[in-house]
């Protein structure tokens, strides 16, 4: 009986909530009506538009007279602008001296941090902690928006396999499952519960759709896979960001299917709207619809705007293509009044969502501004999410951590540089404000026991500072080399076609060998790289990515041990450019290696076809244990679920924390199934000897994928499951899902 009156009470509440919801629902609508109602055609397509405002060039082309445009109604939306002085100035043009007086948007690429740097997306994802990831999406969003930016071009959710490409830096990794986590926590972090808080901001999910796939890695290029692997691995981040409420996309570069993204039907309006659900606008990226002539699916900008309406674009970016011609086109016919006003509404929603209605100064707030930007709270949270972001990728005879007192030579041009430590996107962020490598390492060890020689530069043939450096290092009992990319060779636009350290580094590091000492090599990069020479070189490998305003203490701490490192690689490192694309969940082929034929195999004649370090792969100061597997069922039904559990146990020193991985393999399959696919995490802190139960609950629908006929879910059958540190060394079981 009591059963049923709390289900039916829940029904009640239920229904009582969607209710009131259509009704909140409906009453914007209403609202963004009554604001459409008024508006003129040029109005509202000055809605459409985004133009740059000169603060900041993120591309190739930058329009003149913005504050006209926004005065005369033909610009409703700027990026690039900040600050609340600035951003008021451009808001009070918009709502005092436009007719309409409609608020404008301020957009930005608030993408690790606004003022307070975190370290760049990738490194954030080797944290593999979805709570410290969306705490630093909402420092983010928080400090942007006190600095009069509403709108962020975050997250970008692109999953990718090419080390070649540059923005690998900005994303999540290879792995759509993860992908997946950080891309939603990203999103709940800029937005949180309510758009309309003065906290929060818009997040846009890009680069839609397959921008992290272009061929031989080359930024922009040609992006070409069968439908099957864009459902099954490149689209679920991108779902779950709009899942978790996301209310913007951008459109990417590339086609896809032959179909540039800005000009795709199929994916702005089949999948991202009617598969997806997707209830906010799409924005181009930066002149992407103009780019549809060079592609070749226009003959000029007029063609490549109706294409772009026609396939589901709201929002121009910078190019000017709707401003010119769709005008025109309403009044030939060409383009369909209600297309108009739907993209126009949508626009609207998001501007109410946003409170910019209610307030439009909301975000131009010069005393939250003061008080938000590099706030303690803020450059504490940066400092724990770099400390958490480190890959601890080899450590030889314990040379890590260093004990204080220590005397250590520092070596490398990016160990004083912290330009490099805030990596590419750096948006507002000050590099004179934040402290060195040389700097924290000194203030920690003292002065005289930290000496520094550059040796070389981080590019480029010059050996000159080679002798200082050995001279230097001759003097320590412990060399750490500070060594990798700078900054400017991560991003967009910073393809590489080799993915070795650039410039002498490593020949200087060769040298540094033969003095015999321990060398501890501290990695700055925006992407997997070949560390085959430097990995037999170094005693010890700490990968610290670029990690932001808080780069420099966060390394020392964890050089020092005051930090045990706890991340993992989210991307394959390869032994060679060779091997790539390599990535974890590689199909088996009929030829697998492990076959005994000594020749008639997948493999290479010149190199081993495993990598250097696989997906998932992080050491730490102490060790861990895992138990067998022990499973709660061994046939897993319909609707029913399974539950694997392993024993760790910390059987190292001192306290360590361990992501614990969970990976499963779909042994026969209606199509080619990966070896293995993740499908589980968790991050476990453990004392010296301490040992936990970690459990895992696998359900079938965690089990779908498109099958042949390309409907989507599960097919009967036996699985293997695989517990451990990381997709190479697991404990590993089995199972069957039954129907
Ligand atoms: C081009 C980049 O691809 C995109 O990620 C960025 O948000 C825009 N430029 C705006 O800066």
């Amino acid at each position: 009986m009591k059963k049923i009156f709390l289900t039916l009470l829940t029904v009640t509440i239920l229904m009582a909530c969607t209710q009131s919801q259509s009704k909140e629902e409906a009453a914007l609508d209403h609202k963004v009506d009554s604001v459409l109602r008024l508006m003129t055609l040029d109005e509202k397509i000055g809605q459409m538009v985004l133009y740059s405002s000169d603060w900041d060039v993120t591309g190739p082309t930058l329009k003149k007279g913005y504050i006209d445009d926004i005065r005369n109604g033909n610009c409703g939306n700027i990026f690039n602008a900040y600050t609340a002085a600035y951003t008021r100035k451009l808001q009070k043009v918009a709502v005092e001296e436009s007719r309409m007086h409609i608020p404008l948007l301020f957009g930005y690429d608030v993408i690790h941090g606004h003022k307070t740097i975190f370290p760049i997306c990738l490194g954030e994802s080797t944290s593999w902690d979805l709570k410290a990831i969306e705490k630093s999406a909402r420092v983010a969003g928080s400090e942007a928006a006190a600095s009069g930016i509403n709108w962020t071009f975050a997250p970008m959710c692109d999953i990718s396999v090419e080390p070649r490409w540059g923005r690998v830096s900005e994303g999540a990794g290879e792995d759509p499952y993860l992908g997946s986590k950080i891309a939603a926590a990203r999103v709940r972090g800029f937005q949180g519960n309510d758009l309309g808080d003065t906290l929060t901001i818009l997040a846009c999910v890009k680069h839609f759709a397959g921008y992290g796939a272009p061929l031989a890695g080359r930024d922009y290029n040609t992006v070409d896979m069968s439908e099957r692997v864009f459902l099954d691995t490149y689209l679920p981040p991108y779902k779950a960001a709009i899942d978790a409420g996301a209310m913007s996309v951008m459109t990417s570069f590339n086609e896809l299917f032959g179909v540039p993204a800005s000009g795709s039907h199929y994916l702005l309006t089949d999948i991202l709207r009617t598969k997806l659900g997707f209830k906010g606008f799409v924005v181009t990226d930066y002149t992407s619809m103009n780019e549809m002539v060079n592609h070749g699916v226009a003959a000029n900008e007029a063609d490549a705007g109706l294409l772009s309406i026609k396939a589901g674009v709201d929002m121009d970016m910078q190019g000017e293509v709707y401003f010119k011609y769709l005008k025109k086109q309403v009044q030939d016919g060409l383009v369909a009044d209600k297309m108009i006003n739907d993209a126009v509404r949508r626009i609207l929603r998001v501007k109410f969502m946003l409170g910019l209605f209610r307030d439009p100064y909301l975000y131009c707030n010069e005393a939250r501004e003061k008080r938000e930007l590099y706030s303690p709270a803020h450059l504490e949270a940066a400092l724990d999410v770099a400390k958490k972001s480190m890959v601890l990728l080899k450590n030889e005879n314990h040379t890590l951590p260093l004990r204080k007192g220590e005397k250590i030579a520092v070596i490398g041009e990016l160990a004083t540089s912290t330009r490099d430590l805030l990596g590419s996107w750096k948006a507002a962020g000050d590099w004179n404000f934040m402290k060195s490598i040389v700097d924290e390492l000194r203030a920690f060890n003292g002065e005289s026991n930290v000496m520094y020689s550059p040796g070389c530069k981080t590019n480029g043939e010059d050996r000159s500072g080679f002798a200082a450096a050995i001279t230097t290092a001759r003097k320590a009992d412990k060399i750490v080399v500070v060594m990798g990319e700078s900054a400017d060779m991560s991003g967009e636009a910073t393809s590489r076609t080799s993915i070795n350290i650039p410039g002498v580094q490593t020949e200087l590091l060769q040298q540094l060998k033969a003095l015999n000492k321990p060398i501890v090599v501290v990695l700055m990069n925006g992407r997997p790289l070949d560390l085959s020479k430097e990995t037999t070189l170094a005693t010890s490998i700490l990968e610290v990515w670029f990690p932001g305003t808080m780069g420099g203490k966060a390394i020392t701490q964890v050089l020092f041990g005051e930090y045990n490192p706890s991340g993992k690689l989210t991307m394959t490192f390869p032994r060679n450019l060779g091997q790539v694309p390599i990535y974890y969940y590689e199909k088996n082929t009929g030829r697998p290696i492990y076959i005994p034929d000594p020749k008639y195999k997948s493999r290479y004649i010149d190199s081993p076809n495993d990598p250097l370090f696989p997906f998932g792969f992080g050491l730490s100061y102490t060790t861990f244990a895992y138990s067998d597997i022990r499973l709660s069922t061994k046939e897993l039904s319909d609707k029913g679920e399974l539950k694997a559990t392993v024993n760790m146990t910390n059987t190292g020193g001192v306290t360590g924390e361990e992501v614990v991985q969970c990976y499963v393999r779909d042994l026969v399959g209606s199509v080619t199934r990966p070896v293995k696919e993740l499908k589980g995490f968790e991050k476990i802190t453990l004392k010296a000897g301490e040992n936990r139960n970690v459990t895992f609950t696998i359900t079938p629908d965690m089990l779908a994928f498109h099958r042949l006929d390309m409907t989507y879910g599960t097919e009967p059958g036996d699985y293997k499951l695989f517990i451990g540190g990381n997709s190479r060394d697991v404990k590993e079981t089995g199972f069957k899902l039954v129907k």
